[in-house]
């Protein structure tokens, strides 16, 4: 199936349309309220002090758990052999990004060569996903290959797999550059995968560009902060954006991984397996740790491939940040919560 321009250009056309509100969050908040509480925890989430204040306090640590599995690669390695055991398969997180020193970025890459050690001698369903700038991309484009290539032929060692987180816009064209970089070396075909985002009005021909060169895509929405010249404003957009990339890649023939809690979208999916007697085979569900587990419980018993994201480490503040902007209702759960204790 091909992802028809006409019909994003249709979608970009349609931006200015009014969304209407929907159930949950949006029937309590506007849509313009929840805009607003949005970009104030994607500001939020960059802002060095009070990163520096939360990932030091204990109450800040104590809230991380809703999304983060652990401080410590051994908490993260148990929550993943839980999830094995109920039929998930994991995708490693080593939490960190924007680091500025060398050595930061070297003790990145230490956290992920223990892992690609823990998943072969354990025996985990799980490979692991990496950002960019937390292995040195701020610093020098040539160390942050450098040690993506190390991680890269260790998980090819241990027959795993690595992901190549995306991040904001600034980011896009040098990770799918990257990304197509180590997919060409010798013997790391299908080994090396990254992530488009449906916000971004760029992303149809990005897929096409991977897919093209057999290079496995996660889709997911999106979740930095970006300008309307390079993505969708409205939500609506982004959501119809999404399955059009969806039903393109589930049947590109390169497997593919559909990274979204959203319901409708996942139902449209089922429906599109059932009608075009899509293999399941041919792709997976990935969700983030802690989000909608009954949804991915489902999935798992209806025969689903489902791989969940699991971040881990002290590092937590910009994940836990990104996971507030994209639900902010989360505040008032996690505040009454933490006042039950
Ligand atoms: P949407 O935001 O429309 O939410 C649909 C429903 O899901 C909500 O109504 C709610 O029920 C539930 N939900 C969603 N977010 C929730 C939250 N934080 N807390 C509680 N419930 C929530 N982004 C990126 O820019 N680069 C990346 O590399 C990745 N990687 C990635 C991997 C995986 C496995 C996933 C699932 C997501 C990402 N993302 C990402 C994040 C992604 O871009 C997006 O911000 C979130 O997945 C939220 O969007 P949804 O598709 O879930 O839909």
């Amino acid at each position: 199936m091909k992802c028809s321009s006409r019909r994003l250009r249709h979608v970009r056309r349609g931006a200015t349309r009014t969304t209407s509100l929907n159930k949950g969050v949006r029937s309590v908040f506007s849509e313009r309220y929840f805009s607003v509480l949005r970009s104030a925890f994607l500001a939020l989430s960059s802002n060095a002090s009070f990163r520096h204040f939360s990932e030091q306090s204990a109450a800040g640590r104590q809230v991380s758990q809703r999304f983060v599995a652990g401080m410590q690669p051994v908490e993260a390695i148990s929550a993943c052999q839980t999830l094995n055991r109920e039929g998930m398969a994991v995708t490693l997180d080593s939490l960190g990004e924007s680091v500025l020193e060398e050595r930061a970025a070297r003790a990145s890459a230490d956290v992920y060569h223990q892992l690609l050690d823990a998943i072969a001698d354990r025996r985990l369903d799980a490979n692991v996903s990496v950002k960019l700038t937390q292995i040195g991309m701020d610093i020098e484009t040539a160390m942050a290959e450098r040690i993506a290539g190390e991680i890269l032929q260790h998980a090819t060692a241990v027959d795993s797999f690595v992901r190549i987180d995306m991040e904001g816009s600034a980011y896009t064209e040098a990770t799918l550059a990257m990304t197509e970089r180590l997919h060409a070396r010798p013997g790391m075909k299908g080994r090396v995968g990254t992530v488009l985002q449906a916000y971004l009005y760029r992303t149809a021909d990005d897929a096409r560009r991977l897919v093209e060169k057999g290079i496995r895509i996660r889709l997911c929405k999106g979740a930095y902060k970006e300008p309307p010249e390079r993505a969708f404003p409205e939500k609506r957009d982004v959501d119809e954006n999404y399955v059009a990339l969806m039903t393109y890649l589930a049947t590109s023939g390169v497997f593919c991984g559909i990274a979204t809690h959203d319901e409708r979208i996942v139902n449209t999916m089922r429906t599109f397996v059932r009608t075009h007697s899509l293999p399941k085979h041919m792709f997976e569900f990935q969700m983030l740790y802690g989000i909608r587990r009954d949804l991915q419980r489902t999935l798992v018993r209806e025969g689903y491939k489902v791989r969940v994201y699991l971040p881990f480490g002290t590092e937590w503040y910009p994940y836990f940040m990104r996971r507030l902007a994209e639900r902010p209702a989360n505040v008032l759960f996690l505040a009454k919560n933490f006042l039950k204790r």
